[in-house]
């Protein structure tokens, strides 16, 4: 076969491929804005990325693929085994090595919203075991991407950006903690010069997966630059029988030639169009934990209910706490029956009145988890996931159980079932709160995970499941193919949320993240601020409360704004729930604004929180200053109105009577829209309707 120059197109973006001929496998010549027809035919393959660069190609990176059979052929060299299966918007290719006995089948697609999946299966044919040391997706990126940009974090302070220069050599983000991680990539960007929420080109990766694993971009002086990822493998941890598959994870590149409002854009498309994306209004949520921790009382969580209802809460979810030996974190994990001695009618009165309130119920589970002071670790030690003999060291008084034990596999889903369809469960928190160490293998233990999650969606299409993982800590689109809801952060504290819910908003549409309002004085940072701030961030999520409603410090008047703010929620949530996320380019650094626009530009709300003062050593002016308000139809005109905060009320004063003007969205986008500056820790919630 002669050379062939193919490019895959869809919502503006191309991924152009050449086919050498030869049996050579396709290299990729192009990833970004559609290049249009009539790509010429030219030497492109020279400067193109090989579809799995490994040394053979000339690729001096890391290895998309590496392995070895008892210590030989740890090189691979992959010839097409029948024609590159070409579409409009597909790449289909399967190749093998004859004599190292491998065979790779990858696909790549590129979906209606532009976004490209891909994935590799590779297929051990050869005599023995061949094991697998790493097989990535990766896509080539272009030399004006020139800066770097991901995510760290750490437990109750999920998604910090972190920037630099893109410059050569290998930037590799790998994770070996077992879950996703406080700390994880989320998305692996790169971009042009000063990319930043509204401009610049940007490619961005992520690795659809719940185990350890591992985001790189790549820059070597001989070859285009190269970004992507996929599972991070231990030694030995896959080993191919013969006949025997590995498959990768899927891993997702997003294109934008409008900064990361575009990958934003992409990424919240792609996931609403899901077959298992939550299509029903996302319900107003009270969580128990902050509210009672372990002490469980029948009345008491009846009169919560009470309290929850009446503000307008749709969704009761008894967290942590309900069943045998769990009346602190020291014991109890695994033991998933009702405690007796708390609850001695069982959990029946509450889940009865819960629901005879008109509420869902939701109950909190922590499956993968085994407290050593607990019937289960006593009667299954050899459960825990671990390598023989050698217990890996506590975490919050607890090891992990090996969920691709089948008997283990079997007690939990036995536990989970009997327990959602005796009491009528709506809703489970699945929880997770430990890194898991020394493993024998995550692999196996992540896909045993999913499994038991996709049989138990198998049994109860209605049960909602919430992935929670010590908050924020399992946030990944594999864990999503089964879960409908993140816990974004373990805090409530609202200064803190609103970077961090900004921020996993790169990758997931609001109504994915849980967002509480809390009580005044912040649990976890001690932090006191006020409602109208809670209220404010949390309406830009999948909304809820998380404190004792029955004893707020502010009482009927409290209660009266919260009750204020639900409506206001289910009022707007089809549009937070679906409209395009804008994030303008703010000049002050103390400023956090978000905005959602509806696809068809009529309806807007945009939150604008000022978190700590404006700094006086910058040229900011501090009050009236004017928020430009990207994002919506220049050509249409909007009434603006404040629907929400800031605290103290009478607050915006009468010369910003906003309701009185028109404003164009050009106007806005460009003048901005004057407003008084707020105190720190304050927020106020604009809607413009065309
Ligand atoms: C960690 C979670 O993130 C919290 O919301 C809560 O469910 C606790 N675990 C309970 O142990």
């Amino acid at each position: 076969m002669v050379q062939q120059i193919h490019t895959l197109t869809a919502d503006g973006v191309g991924l152009t491929v050449v086919v050498p001929g030869g049996g050579r496998l396709p290299r990729i010549v192009h990833w970004g804005a559609d290049p249009g027809p009539g790509v010429p035919d030219a030497a492109y393959g020279l400067s193109a990325l090989p579809l799995l660069p490994v040394q053979h190609e000339g690729w001096a990176g890391r290895p998309a693929l590496s392995g070895d059979r008892d210590g030989r052929w740890q090189h691979v060299r992959l010839r097409l085994s029948e024609d590159v299966v070409l579409t409009d918007t597909t790449m289909v290719v399967r190749a093998h090595d004859e004599e190292a006995g491998v065979a790779v089948e990858s696909t790549v697609e590129l979906t209606p919203q532009g976004v490209v999946r891909m994935r590799h299966t590779l297929t051990n044919n050869g005599p023995g075991v061949w094991s697998v040391a790493g097989l990535r997706c990766l896509l080539p990126v272009p030399d004006n991407a020139v800066e770097k940009l991901d995510m760290t974090g750490r437990w109750s302070l999920e998604r910090a950006p972190q920037r630099g220069v893109f410059g050569f050599g290998s930037h590799v983000r790998e994770n070996r903690r077992g879950r996703t991680g406080h700390d994880s990539t989320l998305l692996l960007s790169v971009g042009t010069q000063g990319f930043s929420h509204r401009a610049g080109q940007v490619w961005s990766a992520h690795v659809g997966w719940s185990g350890n694993h591992e985001h790189t971009a790549e820059r070597m002086p001989d070859s285009v630059a190269a970004l992507g990822g996929g599972e991070l493998l231990e030694p030995g941890e896959v080993r191919l029988a013969p006949g025997e598959t590995y498959r990768t994870p899927t891993v997702y590149f997003a294109h934008s030639g409008e900064g990361l409002d575009g990958i934003r854009d992409r990424m919240h498309r792609l996931i609403r169009a899901r077959a298992n994306h939550p299509r029903t209004p996302r319900p107003v949520v009270l969580n128990t934990w902050e509210a009672v921790y372990f002490q469980h009382d029948l009345e008491k969580l009846k009169e919560l209910a009470d309290t929850a209802a009446r503000v307008g809460v749709e969704r009761f979810v008894l967290d942590d706490g309900w069943f045998r030996h769990r009346r602190h974190d020291r014991a109890g994990l695994g033991d998933w029956f009702v405690d007796e001695t708390v609850w001695p009618n069982g959990l029946e009165p509450l889940v009865k009145h819960v629901h005879g309130l008109g509420m869902q119920f939701g109950l909190w589970f922590e499956p993968e988890m085994v407290n050593p002071d607990s019937d289960l670790f006593r009667a299954h030690p050899d459960w825990v996931l671990a390598m023989p003999g050698r217990l890996p060291a506590e975490f919050r008084n607890q090891h992990v159980l090996d969920v691709s034990n089948p008997d283990a596999y079997a007690y939990l889903l036995a536990r989970i079932t009997e327990l959602v369809s005796s009491l009528g469960i709506d809703y489970i928190k699945w929880d997770h709160n430990r890194d898991i160490h020394e493993a024998t293998s995550v692999h196996r233990q992540t896909l045993a995970v999913y499994e038991l999650l996709r049989e138990l969606k198998a049994r109860f299409p209605a049960l909602e499941i919430e992935s929670c993982s010590s908050g924020g800590a399992r946030v990944d689109l594999g864990i999503l193919e089964h879960t409908d809801r993140v816990w974004t952060s373990d805090t409530n504290d609202p200064i803190d949320r609103q970077q961090i819910q900004l921020w996993t908003g790169l990758l997931l549409p609001p109504e994915l993240l849980g967002a509480h309002v809390g009580p005044t004085r912040t649990h976890i940072t001690k932090r006191v601020t006020n409602l109208h701030m809670r209220c404010a961030t949390a309406l830009f999520g999948h909304a809820g409360m998380e404190t004792d409603l029955t004893e707020l410090d502010g009482g009927e008047e409290e209660l009266g704004l919260l009750t204020e703010w639900v409506a206001l929620y289910k009022a707007k949530r089809a549009l937070l729930h679906s409209g395009r996320v804008v994030v303008p380019d703010l000049a002050d650094p103390s400023a956090v604004v978000h905005g959602i626009v509806s696809h068809d530009s009529t309806h807007a709300l945009f939150s604008y929180a000022q978190i700590t003062s404006t700094p006086a050593n910058t040229p900011l002016r501090p009050d009236p200053f004017r928020l430009r308000l990207p994002g919506l139809d220049p050509d249409r005109s909007y009434r603006v109105e404040v629907v929400f905060g800031p605290h103290g009320g009478g607050h915006v004063p009468a010369a910003f009577d906003l309701a009185d003007a028109r404003w164009t969205g050009r106007a806005l986008a460009t003048i901005g829209l004057p407003l008084p500056r707020l105190n720190p820790a304050d927020a106020l919630v604009l809607e413009l309707v065309a």
